[in-house]
């Protein structure tokens, strides 16, 4: 079992990883700014892995951008154990607000990653698994997107994310030792189906799902859907979501193959290869919370595409790891934990 240093381990994603790592028995430093996440998130992971795992779980407040900061999270392990690899979630992920405000989006996801990738070659650490996103295919060419097709990003935010990519991929060149997996995730939704953790965006959603929650349990009056008239099967947008526990188990996969199997760089997909569109996740979501979903259809937003789908064959490959839940079960778990946590980890 390995001692591992996450980033952003307090946000949605992050936080579904820590109980799939701590449950696989795995010791680890989380360090987060708590810019977009949460400490009762945290607290609420201890109580899901019980004492034992939360014995495993040592927090550092701290930002990725401040090598004082890193240097404190490489060194607060008990004991003293060093870090054997990194999970870096740390970033900023809203596509509208990166194109209001490239500089922070650089700053925090490019000159964040660069800092950190830093301190990992001074302490010695050179296995990471990180944070992608299929928005670095931009408007995709073929659908089922595999790793293959080009990488253009049409946006800051996928702009961050591929130049991450390409440093690593220069790193990796760079010096022998390094082992990297870039994983590009699809559309990660749903919940631990406790209830206990899931998303909680600070103001408005930029996404679907957890929009639909919101408007499920009253904080919100309407569900806008963007755009009736895409040439898919009912006219609205489809997409691969992907159920956030697939994706933290993704992750634990991948970090073992790393450990094990010492790939230098790998770049893998992690989506459940299906496609459905809005109209039929509000279905889904009206029968999993037993109420029906205000929506109105408004206009397409600049920068959408039509349908995105991954093509997840190489991660299955490679990991042995694929999707295991269903829209059902996205829809259910999504429910659950809003239905408990209406205002998120807000009282
Ligand atoms: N959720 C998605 O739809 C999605 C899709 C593709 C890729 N990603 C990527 O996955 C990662 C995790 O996403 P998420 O949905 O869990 O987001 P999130 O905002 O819930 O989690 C990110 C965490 O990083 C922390 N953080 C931000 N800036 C920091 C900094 N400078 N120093 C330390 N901590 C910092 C935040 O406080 C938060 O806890 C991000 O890098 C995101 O770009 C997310």
């Amino acid at each position: 079992m390995a001692q591992l240093l996450i980033t952003g381990g307090a946000g949605f994603i992050g936080s579904h990883t820590c109980v799939v790592l701590l449950e696989a028995g795995h010791s680890l430093v989380v360090l987060d700014n708590y810019s977009n996440g949460s400490p009762e998130a945290l607290q609420r992971v201890a109580s899901l892995v019980g004492p034992d795992g939360a014995r495993r779980l040592c927090v550092v407040e701290g930002d990725i951008r401040n090598p004082s900061d890193l240097e404190r999270a490489f060194h607060a392990a008990p004991a003293g154990a060093p870090v054997e690899a990194v999970v870096h979630f740390a970033g900023l992920k809203a596509v509208g607000d990166s194109v209001n405000d490239p500089l922070t989006y650089w700053d925090v996801n490019v000159g964040g990653s660069r800092s950190l990738l830093a301190a990992m070659q001074r302490q010695g650490c050179r296995t990471l698994v990180f944070s992608s996103s299929a928005t670095v295919y931009g408007f995709p060419t073929q659908v089922p997107i595999a790793e293959t097709a080009p990488v253009h990003p049409i946006n800051p935010y996928g702009h961050s994310k591929a130049a991450v990519e390409q440093l690593l991929a220069d790193l990796a060149a760079s010096e022998a030792g390094w082992r990297i997996a870039r994983l590009r995730y699809f559309n990660p939704v749903g919940a631990h189906p406790s209830g206990a953790i899931g998303e909680d965006p600070l103001g408005t959603p930029n996404n679907l799902f957890p929009f639909i929650t919101q408007v499920a349990v009253g904080r919100r009056p309407v569900v806008s859907v963007f755009g009736g008239d895409w040439p898919t099967q009912d006219g609205t947008g489809v997409r691969d979501y992907i159920h956030v526990m697939d994706l933290a188990e993704g992750h634990g996969a991948a970090l073992e193959h790393l450990l094990t199997q010492g790939d230098t760089l790998l770049t893998l997909n992690l989506g459940s290869g299906q496609g459905h569109s809005v109209l039929e996740v509000l279905r889904c979501f009206e029968t999993a919370c037993g109420r029906s979903i205000p929506h109105q259809i408004v206009a397409q937003r600049p920068g959408d595409t039509a349908i995105t789908v991954a093509d997840p064959s190489r991660a299955q490959q490679v990991l042995g790891w694929r999707t295991q839940r269903s829209l059902r079960q996205i829809c259910e778990d999504g429910w659950a934990w809003q239905r408990a946590n209406p205002q998120g980890y807000r009282p």
